[in-house]
């Protein structure tokens, strides 16, 4: 059995569903990951082109997403793909936050992508961070009332924090949650640190995006990159679904997919412990991790261990 890249199909049949809870696809670099997200979108804005119909997008901003955004730029420059039928939202910015900072979200969606495609920009959203304290409730609502305006959104892409975080929904969040002024996670704060030249410059508030928001979307693509989300991204596909690690409610959603590189991948039983799911290509240095866990699940000796047992 591959442990690569499997169709929503060919996973549903594969013992890798004995540990995983939503489907998962496995790439060897995050650059071949990030093209095959952004052919994904790429299909469904010519799609909706095809049938002269907005394609409306939910974005997310981070270190993942932006080799995406680089692969739908040159979608844009070198093979003609417009995106002047496209709607976007974006999940998230700090509060308070001037859209001229450094740090802003607003700047970095620019930069990133918006600057060098030819989307109108009156059909670019991107929550306020400049609302007055009082407003910020009433603008929450009409986000969310915008987003039903133009039909839902056709696909939604997210990464993950190392809280387990989606948008700026925190361990803790509500799987009903809507878009909110939400309290940012002191390691997320810490793990933002460098680009506020400090923790204590990092804002302690947000709007984010519900995810209940997050559910409604047609299609969800959550991506992850490097060694350092291995942990919580097997806890959000492997573990039962909780409050704890807000990316685990994805499991409930009909059409999400991971989409992984090999490290981010590294802590999946599919990887990590293969034995277990019956996905066994045999080789000298599995055999050895093999039989290193049976020692330490049984807490025993390799010669205390009944290897006539062992077929
Ligand atoms: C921020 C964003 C999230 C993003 C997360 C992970 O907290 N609000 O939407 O998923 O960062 O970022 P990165 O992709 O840099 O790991």
């Amino acid at each position: 059995m591959s442990n690569k890249v499997l169709t929503k199909e060919k996973w549903e049949a594969s013992p890798f569903t004995k540990k995983e809870k939503i489907h998962t696809q496995l790439y060897e670099t995050s650059f071949s990951a990030s093209t095959a997200i952004a052919v994904e979108i790429a299909d469904m804005i010519r799609e909706k082109q095809s049938l002269d119909e907005f394609c409306v997008l939910g974005l997310a901003t981070g270190s993942s997403p932006k080799s995406v955004y680089k692969e739908l730029v040159r979608l844009h420059k070198e093979e003609g793909l417009s995106f002047e039928n496209v709607i976007t939202f974006n999940l998230d910015e700090y509060y308070p936050m001037d859209p001229n900072a450094l740090q802003s979200y607003v700047k970095f969606m620019h930069e990133q992508l918006f600057d060098h495609i030819d989307i109108k920009p009156e059909n670019i959203h991107i929550p306020e961070g400049t609302l007055s304290k009082t407003s910020v409730g009433d603008f929450c609502f009409s986000y969310e009332e915008e987003i039903d305006k133009y039909g839902g959104l056709d696909i939604q892409i997210l990464g993950i924090g190392r809280t387990g975080h989606i948008g700026f929904n925190e361990p803790g969040s509500s799987s009903q949650s809507m878009t909110r002024l939400v309290n940012l996670d002191s390691i997320t704060r810490m793990d933002a640190a460098s680009d506020f030249f400090g923790e204590e410059n990092v804002p302690i508030k947000a709007i984010t995006m519900g995810v209940g928001t997050i559910m409604k979307a047609r299609r969800i693509i959550i991506m992850a990159w490097g060694e350092t989300k291995a942990g919580i991204v097997a806890q959000a596909i492997e573990n039962s679904p909780s409050d704890n690690v807000p990316a685990s409610y994805l499991q409930f959603h009909p059409n999400t997919s991971f989409i992984l590189d090999a490290a981010a991948g590294s802590e999946l039983s599919r990887r990590k412990i293969p034995w277990t799911l019956g996905v066994i290509d045999w080789n000298p240095e599995l055999t050895k991790r093999a039989v290193i866990w049976l020692c330490e699940t049984l807490t025993k000796a390799y010669f205390e261990i009944d290897r006539s047992r062992l077929q």
